[in-house]
């Protein structure tokens, strides 16, 4: 069974490799691994990546008034953001963050999502 698994990985390890995507243009890619970057969707937190995103509200009791405040998650806009700052972020591991996942992307892959946050309001 473990070797079963392991023939698995490898052949869709290997078929993952071979793919050529010179058949589809990068703009396509890159919206492929914002959509599905093995791993939850970027999509569904930065949505169309122009523009931050409240994501969720909560309430919390202020240590020092103790009283309850609002709070909220919101995610940014990551349409400006720089390539250096946009792979910084995209390499930073686990602890950076306690909502963003970490990913694990090759830098051919940051590229093109790169490129695709860049275009994605301009189809
Ligand atoms: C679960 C929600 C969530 C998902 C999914 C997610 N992000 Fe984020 N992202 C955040 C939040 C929240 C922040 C801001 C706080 C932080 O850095 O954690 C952020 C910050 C960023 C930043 C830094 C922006 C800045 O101005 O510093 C970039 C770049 C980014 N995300 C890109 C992506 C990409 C690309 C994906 C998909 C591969 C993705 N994110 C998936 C929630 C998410």
């Amino acid at each position: 069974m473990k070797h079963l698994l392991l023939m698995f990985f490898l052949v869709s390890f290997s078929t993952a490799q071979e793919i050529d995507n010179s058949f589809i243009t990068q703009l396509e890619y890159g919206e492929m691994l914002y959509k599905n970057p093995r791993g939850v969707g970027c999509i569904k937190c930065h949505k169309k990546a122009d523009k931050s995103v409240v994501i969720a509200k909560y309430k919390e009791i202020d240590k020092k008034t103790k009283k309850l405040v609002e709070k909220s998650i919101v995610v940014p806009a990551i349409n400006k953001v720089s390539f250096e700052k946009f792979v910084e972020k995209m390499k930073a591991d686990k602890t950076e963050s306690k909502v963003m996942p970490t990913y694990f992307l090759t830098d051919d892959e940051l590229k093109s999502l790169y490129y695709y946050i860049k275009n994605i309001n301009k189809k």
